[in-house]
C-alpha cells in the first residue's frame, strides 16, 4: 500500500475552542535541490490568540480557499518556522497577508536563501515566548543538535504542539522506504518516539535536556498535536514521561 492524507487536507479541524489543524498535500523529500518521488504529510496547527490574531504554526502550502477560512477564524499574524526543516511555505503565506510576522528559527535564514526560496523573517524565536503570545502560549527550545526545534505549549487547552521532536507515523498510512525507517526507530503509532536524530545531541546535552523534560512535564499536557503521523490525545501523562 501507498501513502495515504489525512483526509480532508487543506480545512480547518477544531481540536480545543482555540486550537486547531490543518492537514496538508504531499511534501517530497528533496536531496541536493532534486525532489524524490518519496511523499510524506505535513500538518500545521493553529491557535487563535484572545486578541485574534491566528498563530500559524509551521504552515503548509498555501491554499486559497484555506485561507478564506482562516479569515473567518482571525487575524493571520504570526507565521512560525519552529525548526529550520519546516519554513518552505511560510512566504507564500506572507505574500497574500504581508501584515503578518514571520519568525525565524535557528539556521534557517541560511537554509531558505541556500535553496533559493525568499522570505523577509522579520523575528526570531526566542527560547522565552515574546510579549505577542507569551499570556497564552509558552515555549523552549528542544536540545537536537542540528535538528533542535522550538515546541509551543497552549495553555488553555493544555496543547504541546511540536513538528520533528516526535514522530508518531501510521504504518498504514506511509509507502516505502519511510515504513522501514519508522520500524527501525521505532517512531511510529501508537508508540511514537523522539526523532532519531535527535536522541545523540540529547545525549551529549544531558544538563540542557533535563531543563526542557522538566519544564514539558510541568505544563502537564493533555494532547500533543504533531507535523508528521498521528496526534497524541490518550493517555497523555503517559505518553509524556516515557517519550521524554
Ligand atoms: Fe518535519
Amino acid at each position: 500500500m501507498g501513502a495515504s492524507l489525512y483526509e480532508p487536507i487543506n480545512v480547518y479541524k477544531p481540536v480545543s475552542p482555540d486550537v486547531g489543524i490543518v492537514d496538508g498535500p504531499f511534501e517530497y523529500l528533496t536531496i541536493a535541490g532534486v525532489k524524490l518521488p518519496l511523499p510524506f504529510t505535513t500538518r500545521m496547527t493553529i491557535v487563535r490568540l484572545t486578541n485574534g490574531d491566528l498563530f500559524l504554526h509551521s504552515p503548509i502550502r498555501f491554499n486559497d480557499g484555506l485561507a478564506t477560512e482562516l479569515r473567518g477564524l482571525g487575524t493571520i499574524r504570526h507565521l512560525v518556522s519552529p525548526n529550520q526543516f519546516h519554513y518552505a511555505h511560510i512566504g507564500e503565506w506572507l505574500k497574500a497577508f504581508p501584515q503578518a510576522i514571520a519568525w525565524a528559527s535557528p539556521r534557517v535564514r541560511a537554509r531558505a536563501r541556500a535553496r533559493h526560496v525568499e522570505i523577509n523573517f522579520s523575528r526570531d524565536l526566542d527560547p522565552l515566548p515574546p510579549e505577542e503570545w507569551h499570556r497564552e502560549i509558552d515555549q523552549t527550545l528542544f536540545p537536537g543538535g542540528y535538528f533542535k526545534e522550538f515546541i509551543f505549549f497552549h495553555k488553555a487547552s493544555r496543547t504541546l504542539i511540536l513538528t520533528d521532536t516526535i514522530i508518531n507515523l501510521e504504518l498504514d498510512k506511509i509507502g516505502e522506504p519511510w515504513r522501514t525507517a519508522a520500524k527501525l526507530t521505532g517512531m511510529y503509532h501508537p508508540y511514537g518516539q523522539i526523532f532519531f536524530g535527535m536522541r545523540l545531541p540529547l545525549r551529549l546535552q544531558r544538563r540542557r535536556a533535563k531543563a526542557v523534560r522538566e519544564k514539558i512535564l510541568s505544563w502537564k499536557p493533555e494532547r500533543i498535536l504533531l507535523s508528521h503521523g498521528r496526534c497524541l490525545d490518550a493517555d497523555v501523562d503517559e505518553v509524556v514521561s516515557r517519550i521524554f
